[in-house]
This record gives structure tokens, C-alpha cells and sequence, in this order.
């Protein structure tokens, strides 16, 4: 089933990663002791966690400083503790109409307000920031500029510079979710590294790796800013899961990490390809990453696709999933990684297909 909720990076090709996992837990369990692994430890994580964080970094950040790397459980615990910690309560943060639903969630649970600046073809757009940042309302700009979750839009150099010295002229930071950027041929730098003094950067491993790790990166450029951001990730979890956070550091230091990489990129590069033919006339957006964004033609709506390929036993995800009520275009993500055989996919893909193919059935409300 392709289960939109589920987004997951595919089985890595040529891989078993069975064998890795219980290969890679039984090294981390000869190499630590049970008080290691089993006590208290310090939030943020260790010298040695952090300094494998920075080497997983590498290829976005080449010269970070190990000290401003944080170790987070997931990217969403640190998506909702940079919240709390840049804006208070009632405040706004900045973000494009299509935005990964999570950080929508974290920001109206802890009452904060999404302003949503609009956008053309390379992304949000400067001079609109600029006019919310000149308003006086924002206390940060949320951005996921390298394979955007759910659009697949990768945000060019050009605009990644200008939407930054908006954000600089304003003293506004940017949080920067990248949990796709290795996963992309071609992206730019991170903004991260193109200004760092301006970027909160957030790098998950769920995306690149697994979600089982429960690790992310988080770059914070002030040492007051990782103070704020440690104190308010102690006030929801006192540290990372010494497990999963050990096997992490332990295959990004013995090179097994760059190869779950690599084998997650060739399945992804493989069922691209699969979607390239089964669904090509149909199929726009991103040129990489394992989510495909599709427009629909006017006679199905999202809404009555989704419900009439769940009836078919597989499923996409609606548009209004990441957009604003009432603002959503006409368009479903389906998520590659979800199903675990290449086979199934393509069935799956197929089935997607001849719906598109043919107009919804009279009784599938919401179609015309
Ligand atoms: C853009 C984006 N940010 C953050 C996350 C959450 O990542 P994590 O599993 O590390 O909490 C996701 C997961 O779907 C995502 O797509």
C-alpha cells in the first residue's frame, strides 16, 4: 500500500539491512556496557556523537564547528524546541503555502501562528517576506528548500541568497528543515552554509537512513541560542535514546550509514525510473527524491482520488494535507519509500494509472 502517512525512505537496493541492524546492534552492544547504554546521559549529545554529526554533515556544511552541532531524537522534537525557543506564544512564524504538516501541528499546539508568504516557481518569494518582516509579525521563517516535503521543489541559489538577506536586514532567523538534501543530485548549498550566522538548520536521519534512529542534527549559531535550545529540549526529554543515537554515531563512523545512503538512493533512482514510465504523461515536479507530486486534471479532485485508490488498496496523500484550509491546489503526493517490494510499487503505480486515466465513477463524490 503506499501509505501517505507512512513516508519512508525505500529498502535500501543490493543491501540486507536486517543483517545490518542486527549486525550493527550487536557491535554497539559489545563495544558498550549495559551502565553505558542504560543511564542518564547529557542532552545534546556526547563529543563523540557530536563529532559524528558533523562528519554525516560534511557534504552540507563543510566547515561547521563541531561546538555549534546539537544531537536531537528526531527533527521533530527539534522542530517544536526551536519553536519554543525563537517566538512566544501568540507569535508568528513565516512559511510557504506548502508546508510538511508537522511543523503546521507543532506551531498551533504551542500557539504560535503560521503566516504564510507566497511564492512563484523558485520558491518563496523575497519581496513578500520582506513585507511580513516590515509588518513586525515574525519571530522566524520556516523553510524545507531541498526536496520540499510534499512538492518535491528544490529552491535555487539565487533565491536561497535573497530570501537571506531578508531575513538579515530583518534579524529574522531562518529554520532550515533539510531532511532530503542527500537524497537530491544537484541542490545547492544548504542556507546553512551560505549564511550561517542566519540559519537554524535541522538535518533528520529518517529521511536519509531510517526513522528508527530517532536522530537528527541540529546547528544553532549562538551559543545563547543551543543554552535556550537545550533547556527547552530538557523540558520534554532529558537526552537522545542512548540506543538508536549509538548505532547511529556507530555506522556513520564505520561507513555503514554511506552505504544504507547509497542503497536507499538506488531504490529511489529505480522506482523513479518505474514512475517515469508507468505514470509519464502524467508526472511533473522534482527530478529526484522519493516523492512524486502530481496535479490532477480537472475532472478528480484530490479528494475523490485519494478516496477511489484507497477503495483500490493503495493511497495518496490530498493536497490540503499541507496547505492552508481552502488554499490547496488540485494535486496528491505519493510516497515511494512506503511499500517495501519494487514489484508492489509498480502495481501499485499501475493501479494510480488507469485511474488517472479515466474519469472518477458518477457515485466518487468530488469528482466532476
Ligand atoms: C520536512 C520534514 N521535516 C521533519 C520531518 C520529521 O522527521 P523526524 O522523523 O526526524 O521527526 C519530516 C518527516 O516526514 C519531514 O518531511
Amino acid at each position: 500500500m503506499l501509505d501517505p502517512g507512512l513516508n519512508l525512505p525505500p529498502p535500501p537496493a543490493g543491501l540486507d539491512f536486517d543483517d545490518m541492524l542486527k549486525r550493527g546492534m550487536a557491535q554497539v552492544l559489545q563495544r558498550s556496557d549495559a551502565d553505558q547504554l542504560m543511564s542518564y546521559h547529557i542532552a545534546g549529545g556526547s563529543a563523540v556523537e557530536r563529532a559524528a554529526g558533523a562528519l554525516w554533515l560534511r557534504p552540507m556544511l563543510p566547515r561547521l564547528d563541531p561546538g555549534h552541532l546539537l544531537v536531537c531524537h528526531g527533527a521533530q522534537a527539534a522542530l517544536a524546541a526551536l519553536i519554543l525557543t525563537l517566538s512566544e506564544p501568540g507569535e508568528a512564524l513565516a512559511a510557504e503555502a506548502a508546508l510538511y504538516p508537522g511543523m503546521r501541528r507543532a506551531a498551533t499546539e504551542l500557539g504560535r501562528r503560521i503566516v504564510t508568504v507566497g511564492g512563484d516557481a523558485d520558491g518563496m518569494r523575497p519581496d513578500l517576506l520582506e513585507q511580513a518582516c516590515r509588518e513586525g509579525a515574525v519571530r522566524a521563517v520556516y523553510l524545507n528548500p531541498t526536496l520540499q516535503n510534499p512538492t518535491g521543489h528544490t529552491m535555487p541559489l539565487a533565491r536561497r541568497r535573497a530570501l537571506l538577506q531578508v531575513a538579515a536586514r530583518y534579524a529574522v532567523p531562518i529554520i532550515e528543515d533539510d531532511p532530503y538534501w542527500l537524497l537530491a543530485a544537484d541542490a545547492p548549498p544548504p542556507l546553512a552554509q551560505l549564511m550561517p550566522a542566519q540559519v537554524c538548520y535541522v538535518s533528520t536521519l529518517s529521511k536519509c537512513l531510517s526513522p528508527g534512529l530517532r536522530t537528527a542534527y541540529v546547528v544553532l549559531p549562538t551559543r545563547f541560542l543551543r543554552e535556550r535550545f537545550l533547556t527547552t529540549v530538557r523540558a520534554f526529554s532529558l537526552m537522545v535514546p542512548p540506543l538508536p543515537t549509538s548505532l547511529a554515531t556507530h555506522w556513520i563512523n564505520d561507513g555503514c550509514a554511506q552505504q544504507l545512503l547509497e542503497g536507499i538512493r538506488q531504490e529511489t533512482a529505480a522506482r523513479r525510473a518505474l514512475a517515469d514510465t508507468i505514470l509519464a504523461r502524467t508526472r511533473t515536479g522534482a527530478q529526484d527524491g522519493y516523492h512524486l507530486w502530481l496535479p490532477l486534471p480537472s475532472y478528480w479532485s484530490a479528494q475523490a482520488l485519494a478516496q477511489a485508490a484507497q477503495s483500490q488498496g493503495t493511497s495518496v496523500a490530498a493536497a490540503d494535507r499541507f496547505y492552508d484550509a481552502g488554499t490547496a491546489p488540485n494535486a496528491v503526493r505519493v510516497s515511494l519509500g512506503s511499500i517495501r517490494a519494487r514489484a508492489q510499487v509498480a502495481i501499485a503505480l499501475k493501479k494510480l494509472a488507469l485511474l488517472l486515466a479515466r474519469r472518477p465513477a458518477p457515485s466518487t463524490p468530488g469528482g466532476d
